[in-house]
């Protein structure tokens, strides 16, 4: 089933006199329990996408279609809340809060999210949260004491505590080596699936293309090339 659908975006940025076209009329539809890569040189417009498909920013021309609805018709207020119950948020950098535990980190996200949870139903949801990105064992643990990989993981499990549908991720591993990038990319695709979710991930990483269902390459604000991945 297409959850969202992306049509025709155009992005227009003013810098002083200058009209610059960032997105040139993109297109892209995101299936449930799918993870699409999008790639490109640097500058092609892939984050502008990314934030403009999570409601980040605004369109110029173009409409976002969440569930059936048209989110670029929205008020912020709408947004805001689509953001906070429907989508969750991956980065370059783990983006931890330093005096909050990795337990801590999680259960501050359910108290910022949309998502209605007794306290003691709360407890369990971390928990269970932490079981899956494989960090229990370390949830009285500060961000200070955990490795880059660790900080992605906890970050992972942060992003879906409140049980989003769409997961974007702007370039989860730039910051790890190959090995932590690459158990981070399979993290990211295991619970793609098992949780049914879409992830719209940006990377520049080749090796991470393997684990895509759907890999867009983009160039200077157009899709240029769209493949299912060979698995
Ligand atoms: N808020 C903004 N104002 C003006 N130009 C912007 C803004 N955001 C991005 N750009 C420009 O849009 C282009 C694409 O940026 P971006 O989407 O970040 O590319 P990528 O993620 O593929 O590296 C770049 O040339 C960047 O300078
Ligand atoms: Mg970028």
């Amino acid at each position: 089933m297409s959850l969202f659908s992306i049509n025709q975006i155009r992005k227009t940025f003013t810098n002083g006199e200058v009209e610059e076209e960032i997105l040139k009329g993109i297109t892209l539809t995101l299936k449930e329990g799918e993870i699409i890569a999008l790639v490109g040189a640097s500058g092609s417009g892939k984050s502008t996408l990314l934030t403009i498909a999570a409601g980040l920013q605004s369109v110029t021309d173009g409409q976002i279609i969440f569930e059936g609805k048209n989110m670029s018709a929205m008020n912020q207020e709408e947004i805001r809340k689509i953001r906070a119950s429907q989508f969750g948020f991956v980065f370059q950098f783990s983006h931890l809060v330093p005096f909050l535990t990795v337990e801590e980190q999680l259960q501050l996200m359910l108290d910022v999210s949309e998502y209605q949870l007794k306290k003691d139903e709360q407890k369990k949801e971390v928990n269970r949260m932490l079981e899956l990105v494989g960090m229990n064992h370390r949830k009285n643990a500060y961000p200070s004491s955990l490795s880059g990989g660790e900080k992605q993981r906890v970050a992972i499990a942060r992003a879906l505590i409140h049980q989003p549908k769409v997961l974007f991720a702007d370039e989860p591993t730039a910051s790890l080596d190959s090995k932590r990038s690459k158990e981070v990319i399979l993290l990211i695709r295991q619970l793609t699936k098992d949780l049914n979710i879409t992830t719209l991930m940006v990377t520049h990483d080749k090796e991470m293309l393997a684990f895509a269902d759907t890999i867009v390459k983009m160039s200077d604000g157009v899709i240029v090339h769209k493949k299912e991945s060979i698995k």
